[in-house]
């Protein structure tokens, strides 16, 4: 007798309160680091069939108005060319190289896109004659392209 019939205020009122903590929650998260970009190291090692041939390695620095030529570099079997940049507040630093080795092999290949491979850290790229693969330092797991 008297007593009042339950209304939907409390279960919804419960509801509100969940969605605006989760709210509070997600806006402590940092936006994406795109702000501060950082140093990248690139690595290519000669890996082709031909133990004896050498890795012609030639990158240019191309999303500048301009390009950035490298110049040529000799890679032994087995051996590594390296080099290193800064890269932008925008994701756009791209960095080809193109691969030569006897007798007559040619390939051309976007080795860096800030957009793909993220700000900063080493990419140690792995070259075989079927086409060049990201090898993980820890794992040795490799992840491989075709060249296109
Ligand atoms: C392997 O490399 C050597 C040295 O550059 C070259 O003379 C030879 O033609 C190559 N062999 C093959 C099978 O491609
Ligand atoms: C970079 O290399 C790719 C092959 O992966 C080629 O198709 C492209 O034209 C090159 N881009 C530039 C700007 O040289």
């Amino acid at each position: 007798m008297g007593s009042s019939p339950k209304h939907l205020i409390v279960p919804i009122v419960v509801v509100l309160s969940v969605l605006m903590d989760h709210t509070c929650e997600g806006q402590q998260h940092e936006p994406p680091s795109i702000s501060d970009p950082g140093t990248v190291l690139i690595k290519i090692q000669n890996d082709v069939a031909n133990n004896s041939a050498t890795l012609t390695v030639h990158c240019r620095r191309v999303d500048r108005g301009y390009e950035v030529d490298l110049g040529a570099h000799d890679v032994a079997p087995y051996s590594y060319y390296k080099f290193s940049f800064e890269t932008m507040k925008i994701p756009v630093t791209a960095y080809n190289c193109s691969f030569q080795w006897p007798p007559k092999n040619y390939h051309d290949f976007n080795i860096f896109f800030q957009a793909r491979d993220g700000d900063e850290g080493e990419n140690k790229w792995v070259v075989h004659d079927w086409g060049p693969c990201l090898r993980n330092t820890e794992t040795g797991n490799e992840d491989c392209r075709n060249w296109s």
